[in-house]
């Protein structure tokens, strides 16, 4: 029997790319042609080799097109300017993204500010950070919009509940609560960071729990109100004796407070598929905007 207490981000994900798919089949049968997202990948960083094979099969699984720009270790910001000047240009290219991290000795700021505002689907550059901050229709960041489509597809109520976020990174804690407390959505928020003073206190306050702190099981059963909702953003491999060598955890103790939490999401199978079908959803966006 299916448990009610985890919210399934695999199967959420997979509903919502049945209907992502449904619209390229769409736009392709109406001869508008399907979206197509590019990635930008400098060197060969283990995890964002992961990360963009997974965003390629995710693109092929929904009917669209995706292409993979792979640059150098070695290149220089230059040469990574060019391939954002050819894709900034290029009709056939809807949306793209640069994976991150970049090298060290590039300027990842320069880089991303490049990016043209129409084609920026991860919702990076201060045009779209600028449109979000304001509540205006916008390309929003990928894990940010994931949760809050989990929380929605839950049938969580958000609007007035108090969310503590945890953590402030530019890519999840900070959005993430920008777009919580807008008009609309209409939650509380209050972000914990690593200065944080009496953080149990605080997170002991959170009708709806966000962990973004990028630290193995750091949030324990004692800092969680009962009945709590919580969202887990971390993943991380832990060595062990097991075939595979390793097993994933995420910044939650799930085992612990699975206990006292009314809903929770697993790692992995929680917010990771979401975010990728977040990305597919502005890609289909671009194209809408791109080919009307
Ligand atoms: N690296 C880790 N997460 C992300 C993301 O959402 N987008 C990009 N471009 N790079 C990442």
């Amino acid at each position: 029997m299916a448990d009610n207490k985890i919210i399934d981000g695999k199967l959420i994900a997979e509903t919502m790319k049945k209907e992502i798919a449904a619209e390229v089949a769409n736009m392709i049968d109406s001869g508008v042609g399907a979206p197509h997202l590019a990635a930008v990948l400098v060197g060969e960083d283990g995890a964002s080799l992961t990360y963009v094979a997974s965003k390629e099969k995710a693109c092929r699984s929904v009917g669209m097109i995706s292409s993979v720009y792979r640059l150098s270790e070695k290149s220089t910001e230059e040469d990574i300017l060019k391939t954002i000047d050819f894709l900034n240009n290029d009709p056939e290219i809807d949306g793209y993204i640069v994976q991150l991290p970049l090298p060290k000795h590039i300027n990842e700021t320069k880089i991303i500010q490049s990016i043209n505002h129409d084609k920026d689907v991860d919702g990076f550059t201060l045009y779209n950070i600028g449109l979000m901050q304001l509540g205006e229709p916008c390309y929003q960041p990928a894990t940010p919009f994931g949760i809050i489509e989990l929380l929605k597809r839950s049938n969580v109520e958000i609007a007035g509940k108090h969310i503590v976020v945890m953590g402030r990174s530019n890519i999840v804690g900070t959005p993430v609560s920008v777009m919580l407390s807008r008009k609309g959505i209409d939650a509380t928020v209050t972000i914990c960071h690593s200065k944080t003073q009496n953080l149990k206190e605080l997170t002991r306050q959170a009708d709806i729990l966000i962990v973004a702190i990028g630290d193995p099981q750091f949030v324990k059963a004692d800092m969680v109100k009962e009945g709590a909702v919580v969202i887990d953003v971390g993943i991380h491999r832990i060595k062990d004796n097991s075939e595979k060598g390793y097993h994933v955890v995420g910044d939650v103790d799930y085992d612990e407070v699975y206990k006292v939490a009314s809903k929770i999401t697993p790692v992995p199978g929680g917010v990771g598929p979401m975010t990728i079908v977040s990305l597919l959803h502005n890609t289909l966006m671009a194209a809408k905007n791109n080919k009307k």
